[in-house]
């Protein structure tokens, strides 16, 4: 499991705080329609043994958080046979998926399958890796992504880690930093404050803050850290949202917290989320993709590829969560 010490300057230009002689917001994009696929079910799926439900014998007890399908769909990103080295051993291969706006995507596998290796390259952060080398091509609103500023992009398709990494000031200055960063660093208090609210109100934690955005960051609850780090992403009104197992270090309450927040983003923002929990992923996601050895196995709707996965590898690793 990768930890990326929550260093700031190195942060920073991961959700691209960095000023840059881009203009923000972007240009005027070009929004590609098309059409979604089949609603998503709220049953319970068949496992893989072929048991079927909540309370089934294999102990699966998830249901569909999302509730029915997607009003629409967008696609955001494309990635078009990429494939990731680290000097000569390949991490990722391959692999072609969409990421699409209304949609959450879920990318499971077991360790060491490219999972992450895959997500920090939708806003190009394994050229940060020395020895990293990528080949194929990811486009964002069907323009290729190493045409794109990398703050700039980082702005666009923000991330957030395992560890939730406030920086070490007021709850106020850690959304305000990157809304500073993006306008006038002048901009006083009272001009951001609404933005501060709106960004904080959208990842949940408003409430719960509202009476004292002084509260240093750090001394917030994990869950309400890695909320606050889903409201610093989101202050940035990025196209796509990466979450890297975001719930992996929270207890099951502020897990909920957070999935009942990322299927009410997915509306506004593609989501892309990696998790080793495949309930979570029953849970919230519309869209599945299994990799394996750094190989997309398979991707599917949610209900299909954890209902009546088509790949033997896909089974046997769905399997194992249900029993
Ligand atoms: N910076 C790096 N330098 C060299 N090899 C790396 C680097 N980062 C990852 N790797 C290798 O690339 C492969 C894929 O790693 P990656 O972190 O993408 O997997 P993952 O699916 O996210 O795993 P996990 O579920 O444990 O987080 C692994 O073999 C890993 O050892
Ligand atoms: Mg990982």
């Amino acid at each position: 499991m990768e930890f990326i010490a929550p260093d700031v300057s190195e942060l920073d230009r991961q959700i691209g705080g960095v000023s840059s002689d881009t203009p923000y917001p972007p240009p005027i994009r070009r929004l590609t329609l098309e059409d979604s696929e089949p609603a998503t079910l709220v049953d319970a799926p068949a496992t893989a043994t072929g048991s079927s439900g909540a309370g089934s014998p294999g102990g699966f007890t998830a249901a569909r958080r999302s509730i029915g399908a997607p009003q629409f769909s967008i696609r955001r990103m494309e990635i078009d046979d990429v494939s990731v080295s680290y000097s000569d051993r390949e991490a990722v291969k391959g692999v072609s998926l969409p990421v699409r706006q209304g949609e959450v995507l879920a990318m499971i596998g077991p360790s060491g399958c490219g999972k992450t290796t895959l997500l920090r390259s939708l806003n190009r952060l394994t050229e940060l890796t020395r020895t990293a080398t990528l080949s194929g091509r990811i486009l964002l609103d069907d323009v290729d992504i190493t045409l794109i500023e990398p703050t700039s992009l980082r702005r666009r398709v923000t991330m957030v880690f395992q560890q939730p990494n406030p920086f070490p000031m007021s709850v106020f200055d850690n959304i305000a930093y990157v809304l500073r960063e993006q306008g006038s660093r002048r901009q006083r208090k009272k001009a951001l404050e609404p933005k501060v609210h709106s960004a904080l109100e959208r990842a949940g934690l408003f409430e719960e803050v509202k009476d004292n955005l002084d509260h240093p960051a750090l001394k917030l609850s994990g869950g309400q850290q890695q909320r606050l780090c889903i409201a610093r992403a989101l202050a940035a009104e990025p196209e796509v949202l990466l979450l890297d197992e975001p719930c992996s270090a929270l207890d099951p309450q502020s897990t909920q917290v957070i999935e009942d927040l990322i299927v009410k983003l997915r509306d506004d923002v593609a989501v892309v989320i990696v998790t080793h929990n495949l309930q979570q992923a029953y849970r919230i996601a519309d869209h599945v993709a299994f990799m394996y050895l750094g190989e997309l196995v398979e991707y599917s709707s949610a209900t299909a590829l954890f209902g009546s996965p088509r790949e033997q590898r896909t089974k046997e690793y769905v399997s194992g969560a249900f029993g």
